[in-house]
């Protein structure tokens, strides 16, 4: 008589694998808004009535059924959310890796991985500050390099004229890069979505395909500032 086993997953591995669905779900909000943010700042390059009426559409979309800045706030409370549960995920998994590694690595591949797995770590936790940073100055408008002024416009273009607010910028923006590189990866993995050799090359193109178009799209504001093209 035939007889079938069923193997339980241990309580542990079922949480891992949960909070990595968590990393990778969370992760795509992120991307969705990396990439609305940008295409919104480079309306940068069509001056300042361009920028500061972008801007303030993003206050009034979605009225009268909505109250000014309504939809702004349920932004923000969505990304809040997630950034919470991105990063407890994160620094959870991190613990837990601590913790079951008792030798160090030898092998090839494991090296590349925790390579890998350490930039996402103090990358993510670089990019953590900046954001803090980025929230303080442009929508707080605690940190005003540069001077204070109602129109977002400038207070971009007086914040990148000074070289090492700029450099801040494009420094998170490397982080960035790497960040949604491997990311990409690592999510298209937790999701199945690395089972056979097309299907890793494609997780891999879009890995780098977003690091290159997010990144390198928010880069050319600082850099066009500094350049004086945008001013
Ligand atoms: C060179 C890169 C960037 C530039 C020039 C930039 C520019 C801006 C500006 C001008 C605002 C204020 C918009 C307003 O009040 O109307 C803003 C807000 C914000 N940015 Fe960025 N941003 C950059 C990168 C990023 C990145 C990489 C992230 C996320 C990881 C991000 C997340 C946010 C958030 C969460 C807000 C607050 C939105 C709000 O609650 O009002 N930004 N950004």
């Amino acid at each position: 008589m035939a007889t079938a086993t069923v193997t339980k997953k241990p309580r542990s591995t079922r949480s891992t694998i949960a909070l990595k669905l968590l990393m990778a779900v969370t992760g795509l909000v992120f991307i969705g808004y990396v990439l609305l943010h940008m295409y919104g700042n480079l309306k940068a390059f069509g001056g300042q009535e361009s920028f500061d009426a972008y801007a303030e559409h993003l206050r009034t979309i979605g009225e009268p059924l909505l109250p000014y800045s309504g939809l702004l706030w349920v932004i923000r409370v969505v990304l809040l959310v997630s950034l919470v549960l991105h990063v407890y995920a994160a620094y959870t998994l991190w613990a837990r890796a601590g913790k079951a590694r008792t030798t160090k690595y030898a092998v090839t591949k494991r090296v590349n991985s925790t390579w890998s797995s350490k930039t996402m770590r103090w990358g993510g936790t670089a990019l953590l500050l900046f954001i803090v940073f980025h929230i303080l100055h442009f929508t707080l408008r605690v940190v005003t390099p540069g001077g204070d002024s109602d129109s977002p416009y400038e207070r971009l273009v007086g914040s990148f004229q000074i070289w090492w607010v700029a450099a801040i910028y494009l420094l998170a923006m490397a982080a960035l890069a790497m960040h949604l590189r491997h990311g990409t990866w690592s999510a298209a993995q937790t999701l199945g979505l690395t089972n056979t050799a097309s299907a890793r090359r494609n997780a891999n193109l879009a890995g780098y395909l977003l690091a290159v178009v997010i990144a390198g799209g928010y880069s050319l504001i600082p850099v066009f500032v500094l350049a004086g093209v945008i001013s």
